[in-house]
């Protein structure tokens, strides 16, 4: 028998916590081809060539009527971050350029928006997500922003979920002040318990929200396949950017995702990745429970990938990463998460990716690394 986390050569292996993506075996790999054979069977003509910029139309009908809106206004991308990156780069062509996120936020569109040239300003989170009265401050104090751009469910990276309340606050604050609001919310789906709250989307009527969503973490992430609610206008514009940037998106993947939504594939995906996931949100909550020193504190997700740890002051997550890494586990610093500075003793943990022996492994070899008798908690030193 080969211990957790150990090789067959009794080497120690790297348990990531790093990787947001899901486990393999949240893959419906056979189904997939069934589904890319059908679509090729059926619509082979037209997937294999140039089509339309904003998508195959069975699939925008499809997104179109789930969300209640005209399929003109949904734009099918290559995932949805190349949606928000079109979308950004549109949006802050319009001559403003602050642009509001939360603190922390998903690193990757800090960087598309440092890229165009963004002035970026973070919003804090607690408990119920993001600061809503902090958000009002924010737009009182300099000039009226692009937009803003939240996760309000399973948030990546912190796991929180805004509450319903605020997302009411948050759907009046933005007709009040014509904020902007991007909502992205890939993971709200993934939900092991509680009941779903109402998008922001939803709650502000389709007005003064556009939403974006993706098929990366209910069914693949590597058909790459996303989308935008858009206005007409706006939409018009992004399909503008499609078209120079690759002519058409990739329809085989769309039509194979389509065939899979037809053939009811989704819901079936859905439980399976709901209660694969759940196992390991509840092994890595379990073992920080066990392995952290008293004056840890990490949130505690009702679903998505993410556990968010905040680590004693005392604690440079720097240091910690570094002799992890040695150790043979890995995670993202919290700092990389915020616009400017933050998140210096804080951890993202994934725990979409690793089995739950390895999460508990992983977990505990991370609290061996952290001084627990005597206090402030420091990293022991190598
Ligand atoms: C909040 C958030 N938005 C967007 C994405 C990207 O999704 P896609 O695979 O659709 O590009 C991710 C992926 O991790 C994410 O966490």
């Amino acid at each position: 028998v080969v211990p957790d986390g150990f090789s067959r050569l009794g080497r120690v292996e790297t348990i990531s916590f790093a990787r947001g993506v899901p486990s393999p075996d949240c893959l419906p790999v056979d189904e997939l081809a069934d589904c890319a054979r059908a679509a090729l069977d059926r619509d082979g003509r037209t997937i294999l060539s140039y089509g339309s910029s904003a998508g195959y139309q069975p699939l925008r009908d499809w997104v179109a009527e789930r969300h209640g809106v005209d399929a003109r206004r949904v734009v099918l991308t290559n995932g949805s971050l190349q949606g928000l990156g079109f979308l950004a780069g549109q949006l802050l062509g319009a001559g403003r350029r602050r642009v509001l996120v939360e603190a922390p936020t998903y690193d990757r569109p800090l960087k598309i928006l440092a890229a165009l040239g963004a002035d970026i300003a973070g919003i804090p989170l607690d408990d119920e997500g993001l600061d809503v009265g902090a958000l009002e401050r924010e737009l009182d104090a300099g000039p009226p922003p692009a937009f803003l751009y939240t996760i309000p469910t399973f948030q990546n990276p912190s796991g929180l979920t805004l509450s319903g309340d605020r997302r009411r606050r948050l759907a009046e604050v933005a007709r009040d002040r014509s904020l902007l609001v991007v909502e992205d919310d890939p993971y709200g789906l993934v939900r092991f318990e509680g009941e779903s709250p109402p998008s922001v989307f939803e709650l502000a009527g389709g007005a003064s929200v556009v939403y974006t969503s993706s098929f990366s973490k209910t069914i693949a992430p590597g058909l790459r396949v996303g989308y935008l609610i858009l206005p007409p206008e706006l939409a018009d514009a992004v399909e503008a950017v499609a078209v120079s940037t690759y002519i058409t998106p990739g329809l085989l993947s769309q039509a194979t995702i389509w065939e899979f939504l037809r053939r009811g594939g989704l819901a079936r995906n859905l439980e399976r990745v709901r209660s694969l996931l759940r196992e390991r949100r509840d092994a890595m909550l379990e073992a920080l429970d066990e392995h952290m020193p008293d004056e840890a504190r990490w949130s505690r997700p009702e679903g998505g990938y993410f556990v968010w740890l905040d680590l004693p002051a005392s604690v440079s997550a720097s240091d910690l990463l570094q002799r992890a890494a040695e150790a043979g586990v890995t995670f993202v610093r919290g700092a990389d998460f915020y616009p400017s500075r933050g998140g210096e003793s804080s951890a993202r943990l994934a725990f979409s990716f690793v089995a739950p022996p390895a999460i508990r492994e992983g977990v505990s070899r991370l609290g061996r690394l952290l001084v627990r008798s005597g206090s402030p908690a420091r990293v022991l030193p190598a």
